[in-house]
């Protein structure tokens, strides 16, 4: 039978049975970089970085972390064990233990394991899947419809016979599975126990209308869905996947799975730092939705995960990219010295960046002397008239030729020592 309660898992946060939801805006992050982000090719992490990770994520304020497959290998079964007995068990600064997650194929064996990993949790949580397109129905499991059904239902139930009582369950490739068939395994496996029911855009194909509209239908048509909490886990295979979490959450998913840089399957996943800033800058026209999300430790949390995983974060990815709160053309930059909300839509502190210079001004060739004055004077020069005026043509040319003016170069120039006009 479904669950009657569903544990505290946060002092701050708000709780929520599944019959009783309190606080119907609040979105939980559920955090799979350690998992669907370590299927990235080439981004394998020791279980020391796992856990370095799984204790950021924490201090981030991550509702749910998935901590790894552990089916997969014996020691992804390990890390998931060690994250679980320690991240899962303590309370962090701002009052909250997160649930620990492990994934599993439809099968007792994988969800054994899962649950060898996670019990040690304070909050432990089985996460289960089995596809439901035609395509890998027909293809990979070539089963039937009611094959596939009977198995989701017989291995959510065998999940909760464990002890579990908080499973959840995914169609996989629920983006492009038949609408009716996706009502009926959903209403089966409430049936049978699950809490949480994550639709995925497993390959990255549906587009923002089209998922939220999935999203809709899913929550209009599922008998027993108003007891459990739907979720989106959306793969960016057309650059779409943080615009189709946004959807399904305006649709009705309070829980948004997502990972750090947004690392994953090909293309990745939705990014954490991505999804959270923009509900923190647009809650309002969302629906007045809100994350527990601690954003000024996500700075922290991408160079993390840019370390370990070994995977670059691209200079103008959105929020943590190197770019993105850097401003070179001289008119870009004479707007932030009047006034820094012209070209900044959030304040770089909010995600924990605090740049060397305060002003966040890169010069290059496009910069104007106002930058240039400002610039220097960061440096401690107060330069003026003519002085700058030489200056700034001395650093005109210098530009010219090299991409980025660093402030080595600029005080080599002012003290005149390598740049002579
Ligand atoms: O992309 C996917 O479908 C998944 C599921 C296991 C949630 O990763």
């Amino acid at each position: 039978p479904p669950p009657t309660t569903f544990k505290l898992h946060c002092s701050h946060r708000p709780t929520y049975t599944p019959s009783h939801i309190p606080n119907p805006n609040y979105i939980r992050i559920f955090d799979t970089t350690l998992r669907d982000g370590e299927q990235s090719p080439g981004a394998t992490m020791t279980t020391k970085q796992k856990l370095d990770i799984a204790r950021h994520l924490a201090k981030l304020g991550v509702d749910i972390i998935e901590a790894g497959f552990p089916a997969s290998s014996e020691a992804d079964l390990e890390a998931v064990k060690l994250i679980a007995q320690e991240v899962g068990n303590v309370v962090t600064d701002d009052g909250h233990v997160p649930v620990i997650c492990g994934l599993a194929r439809c099968n007792k064996s994988d969800i054994d394991k899962a649950w060898e990993a996670v019990k040690y949790a304070k909050f432990p949580r089985i996460h289960t899947f089995i596809a439901t397109s035609e395509i890998h129905m027909k293809y990979k499991l070539k089963m039937s419809k009611e094959e596939v059904i009977e198995k989701a239902r017989s291995m959510v139930a065998y999940a909760r016979s464990l002890g579990c009582d908080d499973v959840e369950f995914s169609p996989e490739d629920a983006g492009r599975s038949e609408r009716e068939f996706l009502y009926e395994i959903l209403g089966e496996v409430i049936k049978a126990g699950a809490t949480t029911l994550n639709i995925p855009d497993t390959v990255g194909y549906n587009w923002p209308r089209e998922f939220g509209q999935l999203i809709a239908d899913i929550k209009a048509n599922t008998p027993g869905i108003e007891n459990v909490i739907i979720s989106t886990h959306c793969q960016n295979d057309l650059g779409l996947s943080t615009a189709n979490t946004l959807e399904g959450a305006y649709n009705g998913a309070r829980q948004l799975e997502v990972t750090v840089n947004g690392i994953g399957e090909r293309a990745g996943n939705a990014s954490l730092e991505e999804v959270v800033m923009t509900i923190k800058c647009k809650g309002d026209l969302l629906g007045g939705l809100y994350t527990g999300i601690n954003t000024r430790h996500i700075v922290m949390a991408s160079k993390m995960v840019e370390e370990y995983s070994g995977l670059q974060v691209q200079p103008h990815k959105a929020i943590v990219g190197a770019n993105a709160f850097a401003h070179e053309s001289g008119i870009h930059q004479d707007g932030m010295l009047k006034n820094k909300s012209t070209y900044e839509i959030m304040s770089p502190e909010d995600i924990g960046l605090y740049r060397s210079n305060e002003s966040g001004l890169t010069l290059g060739k496009l910069s104007g002397r106002h930058a240039l004055k400002a610039k220097l004077f960061e440096l401690g020069y107060d330069i003026d008239g003519r002085e700058l005026n030489d200056l700034f043509w001395r650093f005109k040319s210098v530009a010219e030729v090299k991409k980025v003016i660093t402030d080595d170069d600029l005080r080599a120039l002012v003290s005149d020592e390598v740049f002579q006009p």
